[in-house]
Formats: C-alpha cells, sequence, structure tokens
C-alpha cells in the first residue's frame, strides 16, 4: 500500500536528533514558554520575513488569537473562503464576528479577489485568504483591496509554510499570518502546534498577552485571555525539523513535477502554481468528475488518497444560519468539494512510489472509463 501521508518515514530518519532535543528539555525541566520556544518564534519569523512570532497552541487558536488581536467581534465581518479546512471560518465564529463566506478560483483553490471586493460592506473588519494546499492566494489583488478598503488582511498560511509570492514568503502580507505545525503539516510537531506571525510590534505584543490569560506580568491580568501556548518540547522538535524544511520542500515541488509530467495525459485537472506563487505542494490534489470511483479504483490498486475536503464551508450545518439568504451560491467551492482528490504526498515518497501511483491512475481511470 503506498499511503497518502506516512510520517514514520520522516520520524525514522530524524529520531537521534529529535531524542536529543527532547533530552534537552526534559533536563532543563522548563516546559512553558522559555528558550526553544523564543529561538523557534525567532526562527520562523525570519523564515517568514516579518519580525515577530508567536507561539500558540495550534493552528484554530493562532486565527482566533490573531483576529481577536486585531479587535475583531461582534458585529464585524471577516471574508473568508467557502473552501478550506474549517478552522479559517470557524475561527471568526470564536472572536463573535461574522465570516462572510466567498467562492474561490478553482485555479488555485485559493479565494476570487472579484468576489471578495463584491462581499466587502461597511462591517468588513478583515479579509482571510487561505495559502489551500500550499498554493499561495493572489496577494497581489487581496493586499491592494484591504489598502483600498481599509480593512486588515490575516493570511492562513496553515499549509503554505515556505512558499511565496513574487519573491515575498508568505507570512509577510497580512497584518498578521497565522500558522499551524499540527504533525502532518510542511512543518509538523509531534502533537499539536501553531504560531502567529506579524511585522507589527503592537499586535504582537496583543497576542503575547492573550495567548497567556491576558497577562504579561505575573498575575497581572489586564484583558479576558486563554491559555494556549505552543510548549517547550514541539518548539525544540520543531526546531529540529525546520533545519529540513528547505530540502523537503524541494522534494515536494520535485515530485509534483513527476506527478504532473506522467498525468498529463490523463482525463483529469492537474494543479497548477501560478506565477508569481511559489506552490509548496502541501497537497498535490487533481480533480476529477469521477473523483468517488476513481478514489475506490485506486484503494483496490494499492494507492492510499485523501478528501479535502468533501463538504465546502457553506454546506457545513455550523455555517447555516448565517444571516445569509439564500445561502452563498459558491459553485466553484461545491465542485472542488465533488472532484478533489489528493494523492500521495510527502517528502520522503519515492521516484518508484511516485511512478507506481501514476501508473495506478492510468489503469483506475481506464477501468472506470
Ligand atoms: C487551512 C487550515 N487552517 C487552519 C488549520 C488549523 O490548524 P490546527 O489543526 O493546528 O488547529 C488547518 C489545519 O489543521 C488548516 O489546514
Amino acid at each position: 500500500m503506498i499511503p497518502q501521508i506516512d510520517l514514520t518515514r520522516q520520524h525514522a530518519r530524524l529520531k537521534a536528533e529529535l531524542l536529543e532535543a527532547v533530552e534537552r528539555v526534559l533536563v532543563s525541566s522548563r516546559f512553558i514558554l522559555g528558550p526553544e520556544g523564543e529561538a523557534l518564534e525567532a526562527e520562523v519569523a525570519a523564515l517568514c520575513g516579518v519580525r515577530h512570532g508567536v507561539g500558540v497552541a495550534s493552528g484554530t487558536d493562532a486565527l482566533h488569537l490573531a483576529l481577536r488581536a486585531l479587535g475583531v467581534g461582534p458585529g464585524d465581518e471577516v471574508i473568508t473562503p467557502a473552501f478550506s479546512f474549517v478552522a479559517s471560518a470557524s475561527a471568526v465564529l470564536h472572536a463573535g464576528a461574522r465570516p462572510v463566506i466567498v467562492d474561490i478560483d478553482l485555479r488555485t483553490f485559493t479565494l476570487d479577489p472579484a468576489q471578495v471586493e463584491r462581499a466587502v460592506t461597511p462591517r468588513t473588519k478583515a479579509v482571510l485568504p487561505v495559502h489551500l494546499y500550499g498554493h499561495p492566494a493572489d496577494m497581489e489583488a487581496l493586499g491592494a483591496l484591504a489598502r483600498r478598503h481599509r480593512v486588515a488582511l490575516v493570511e492562513d498560511a496553515a499549509q503554505a509554510i515556505g512558499a511565496s509570492y513574487a519573491g515575498r514568503p508568505v507570512g509577510s502580507f497580512g497584518d498578521l499570518a497565522c500558522l499551524s505545525f499540527y504533525p502532518t503539516k510542511n512543518l509538523g510537531a509531534c502533537g499539536d502546534a501553531g504560531m502567529v506571525v506579524t511585522d507589527r510590534e503592537e499586535l504582537a505584543e496583543r497576542v503575547r498577552r492573550l495567548r497567556d490569560h491576558g497577562s504579561r506580568a505575573k498575575y497581572q491580568h489586564a484583558e479576558l485571555g486563554w491559555s494556549s501556548r505552543l510548549d517547550e518540547i514541539q518548539a525544540a522538535l520543531l526546531r529540529v525539523k525546520l533545519r529540513h524544511l528547505p530540502a523537503w520542500t524541494r522534494a515536494r515541488r520535485g515530485l509534483a513535477a513527476r506527478y504532473s509530467a506522467l498525468l498529463a495525459d490523463l482525463p483529469l485537472t492537474l494543479p497548477r502554481e501560478r506565477p508569481p506563487a511559489v506552490h509548496v505542494y502541501h497537497h498535490y490534489t487533481v480533480l476529477s468528475p469521477k473523483r468517488d470511483a476513481l478514489q475506490k479504483a485506486l484503494a483496490d490498486l494499492g494507492v492510499g488518497t485523501t478528501l479535502h475536503y468533501p463538504l465546502p464551508i457553506p454546506g457545513q450545518p455550523l455555517f447555516r444560519g448565517l444571516g445569509d439568504s439564500p445561502p452563498p451560491e459558491c459553485p466553484a467551492a461545491w465542485r472542488a468539494s465533488r472532484e478533489a482528490l489528493s494523492l500521495p504526498c510527502f517528502p520522503e515518497l519515492t521516484d518508484a512510489e511516485v511512478e507506481a501511483v501514476a501508473k495506478a491512475m492510468h489503469q483506475a481511470l481506464n477501468r472506470i472509463g
């Protein structure tokens, strides 16, 4: 069986380095808000081209606390894509605001700037694009739009660490940007973790306060906050993995290029890199009108695949009754939900496995006709 993702290979290779990092923290016995976390914050901020990083407990908390730091709350609207993991929109609900769901551009699976423009109202407080599958959203158009309407820009870069747009790293475009270090991400912890990055010192300070009970001085609580810290063991593990991220990104891009060459003759829509975006292929996701039959045939041939995501945001019961009548249509998001299929994609996947997946794709599509 070729799995869609296999973390055991990465951890087998890095075992000695990772255990050494855990041991270092155990010996220090400093587990929360210490030197490993601070070093990781500086390293990740530098990678994102900004001055500040604030480690938090998850990517979901990063989004929620970034919105809180901007003062987003009841009565505000935040524009967010119809096709993403649920957290991009649920973070807006957590902040007490209303997610305004806008369709994606199917060429990149990211927020369509022309439709965002039409969705802006006097209540819009922020636009929250998602760099889905590792492909940066159209940051030129969305950045210009945010400046023109004087609304904040918050990047959901959970799937896109290391990607860039017009030569600038993702994470450097928004007022704030949010990262997830969920284990399967391009940079994954051995548990839950996330980070907010920003170039704006006052926003970094606010997130620092919010992640720690609204406190900057011990037992002094200036505002209502949360307990959402990135712990020292995860930080130490992530620092080991961060050193390998450039090589992993090259491997992901290499296997995506190989897939695209080997699958070019099939009746599929293949993922494309739209310049000036540089894609980091968190997922290699194709569109097929016969997606469900294709997934089953591939499973029979020993190839694991995943559906990212089988139901778009407007179809989730959680987001019904947001006051939209009728609910937003979002045909591109619905089509993506019906047709998207993610193939095996992780840096340790071998050339022979990529070729075996491509061969199975040909056989499977032949079989289902
Ligand atoms: C696009 C996107 N946003 C947000 C999140 C939330 O991150 P976490 O799982 O770390 O809370 C994820 C992933 O899980 C994601 O893929």
